[in-house]
């Protein structure tokens, strides 16, 4: 009786920890240095097999993917066409993989044509992503070259009238606008900044600065969200329209709008060192991971003010580019607010590393996340993989590597 007592004692004393220890196992975390070097690592892998799959199509570059997963390409004109050759430069600078090297400076070259674009503001983008990084890590003067004139390119869209770089030309799309200039356009600039610097060159540092001044006095609301598109009168130069393109709405507060606007404002801080846009930028971070509609997970709505939420899309393109961004802000701010920014950069790097939004190896185009959006007014790029997003991620990846000493 004992005997019996006391093995039924222990079975029980087994069954009632057991469920305990495996759920205690199973949440705890893995290191985030192992997450760090596993999401990198994986990310090396899946863009090699990217770089192969296309490697027979000249002037084609990754874009997307089909709801059924097939990838779907883009020319170099595309705005977005610059990111894949970015991504495997910061993914050479990661691994020193010689192939990643020749894949970052074939696919750049797929996109250096664009240098002499001056029909969208994009240009931008898509030069300094790739040209940019292949400059920053091998220091070819060739590279230099194509960012130099890239930069007149982009200059030449800046009107002094307004004091902003136009975004788009008119279109039949787009005719309500006299002059649009998007949130996203604070990305651009990126581009000019640098090549002031590196040319010696005061024009192109002061149409950045004044757009982005003038883009923080009326892209704004007080809440510190910003408005998609503003328009502007081209003959008072003031604004004239206050509206969206890609958002829910013209008052609502578009996920990859408020990413763009954070990332730009704290970049402009990094070269200029002008506290305006610190606070800025500081601002907008607080409107982010303050927002009561930003998930646990820290990834957004595709729009914070999206209708359904929680029942809609995440946009995992927003996610990473606040994830890069915040990594950098935490590093002109104090220490409890650093911390802050941190934790939800590395919430971030949790949630887009996991299988939820991590594709399978070899899957759904060789992208490296899922669910993001494109543009869902016009129900384009929906809840599917796109280039920035991870471009944005890998940035993130390296920003937060080599700020811990991972
Ligand atoms: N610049 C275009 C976008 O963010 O969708």
């Amino acid at each position: 009786m004992y005997q019996r007592l006391s093995i039924c004692t222990l079975l029980s004393v087994v069954l009632v920890f057991l469920p305990i220890k495996i759920h205690a196992q199973s949440d705890k975390e893995e290191p985030i240095k192992t997450v760090v070097n596993g999401a990198l690592d994986f990310s090396v892998q899946q863009s090699l097999r990217m770089a192969h799959s296309l490697q027979n199509q000249p002037g084609l570059l990754p874009r997307t993917t089909d709801r059924f997963g097939t990838l779907q390409t883009c020319r170099s004109d595309w705005w977005a066409s610059g990111f894949f050759p970015g991504m495997l430069w910061y993914l050479y600078e990661y691994s020193g993989n010689e192939e990643l090297k020749k894949w970052a400076h074939e696919y750049s070259m797929r996109v250096e044509d664009q240098q002499f674009t001056t029909s969208s503001h994009d240009v931008g983008f898509i030069i300094y992503c790739s040209f940019g990084n292949g400059f920053r890590i091998t220091h070819d003067t060739a590279y230099k070259k194509v960012i130099r004139t890239a930069s007149h390119s982009l200059i030449s869209r800046f009107r002094q009238s307004i004091g902003c770089i136009r975004s788009w030309d008119y279109a039949e799309w787009n005719k309500q606008w006299q002059y649009p200039v998007i949130i996203d356009n604070m990305m651009n600039l990126e581009m000019l900044m640098m090549a002031a610097k590196e040319f010696d060159e005061p024009s192109f540092f002061n149409a950045a600065v004044s757009h982005a001044n003038v883009t923080m006095k009326n892209h704004f609301r007080t809440d510190y969200s910003s408005f998609h598109v503003v328009s502007y009168d081209t003959v008072t130069g003031l604004p004239e329209l206050k509206q969206t393109a890609q958002g829910y709405n013209h008052g609502s507060a578009w996920a990859r709008g408020q990413a763009w606007g954070l990332y730009g404002f704290t970049m402009m801080y990094r070269f200029t060192k002008d506290t305006t846009y610190l606070a800025q930028a500081k601002h907008i971070a607080d409107f982010i991971i303050h927002h009561p509609r930003l998930p646990v997970d820290k990834i957004p709505y595709w729009d914070f003010d999206a209708p359904n939420i929680p029942d809609c899309y995440r946009d995992a393109s927003a996610g990473s580019i606040i994830c890069s961004a915040l990594i950098e802000l935490s590093q002109y701010v104090e220490k409890e607010l650093a911390n802050t920014y941190l934790s939800v950069a590395e919430s971030q790097i949790r949630t887009l590393s996991s299988s939820q939004y991590r594709n399978a190896p070899g899957n759904n185009g060789n992208f490296i996340l899922k669910h993001s959006v494109g543009n869902m007014p016009n129900t384009s790029e929906v809840d599917v993989p796109l280039i920035y997003a991870d471009y944005y991620f890998v940035e993130a990846l390296m920003r937060f590597k080599k700020l811990k000493g991972l």
